[in-house]
């Protein structure tokens, strides 16, 4: 099989899989992750086939919908990757970008490295702040009737894994926690200079926000 006919089928396998999927993680989340990082790749000196399919199957099974399991979304990956017939060497550095990728409250959980990881993570980051960042935010709030915001409950940027995970604060607080933390986090200059737009434009809707919250017209 040819790279081109392999990201193909990873493209079908990835949309059924994720058919019924969270609106912040469906396959819309996938396919901008995967425009994100094709552009950042035609910036930087990158194994192109590595990061496309990883930023392809980066969520195939993310832990917060599967009873926070970290292992059954590399594995996933790594049982559809061997249908394909990739290279084992591929198939293990997309795996370990799989693992490696999630913010988790800013917590790493090994200490492997590599520029294709950096670009997917990137990619991935950049589709959790700005316009879409908002919306999936909200959404995801939604989906666990969490509240929109409460003056009472202050945000905690310095949340443990297990906290950040379990955290079931009003959404307001996670741009907070996560989204105004994601532009000093960025490891290429390309998606730096992305997430500083986008981050101007987060801090506009939270003066807005909270300009509306407190009834000033
Ligand atoms: P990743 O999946 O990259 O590890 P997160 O677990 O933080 O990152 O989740 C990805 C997206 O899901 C976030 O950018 C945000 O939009 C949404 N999300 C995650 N946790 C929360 C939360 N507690 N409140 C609101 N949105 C959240
Ligand atoms: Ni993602």
């Amino acid at each position: 099989m040819t790279q081109p006919e392999i990201i193909s089928n990873t493209k079908i396998f990835v949309q059924e899989t994720l058919k019924d999927a969270e609106g912040g993680h469906d396959w819309f989340h996938i396919l901008r992750v995967y425009n994100n990082a094709r552009h950042i790749l035609s910036k930087e000196t990158a194994d192109t086939f590595i990061v496309e399919l990883a930023s392809l199957l980066h969520d195939i099974a993310d832990s917060k919908f599967h009873k926070g399991n970290e292992e059954i979304g590399p594995q996933k990956a790594k049982a559809f990757l061997e249908t394909q017939a990739v290279d084992p060497e591929v198939i293990n550095h997309v795996v370990s970008i799989i693992e490696n990728i999630s913010y988790k409250g800013g917590h790493k959980s090994s200490d492997f490295h590599s520029i294709e990881l950096d670009i997917v993570q990137d990619a991935d980051r950049l589709d959790a702040i700005g316009a879409i960042g908002i919306a999936r935010t909200f959404n995801f709030g939604g989906f666990k009737n969490n509240p929109l915001y409460d003056p009472e409950i202050p945000a905690n940027p310095n949340q443990s894994k297990k906290e950040y995970k379990k955290s079931r604060s009003p959404t307001i607080n996670h741009f907070y926690e996560k989204l105004l933390l994601l532009k000093d986090k960025m490891n290429t200059e390309t998606a730096r200079e992305i997430a500083t737009q986008r981050h101007e434009f987060m801090q506009t809707y939270l003066n807005q926000f909270y300009k509306e919250w407190e009834g000033k017209l």
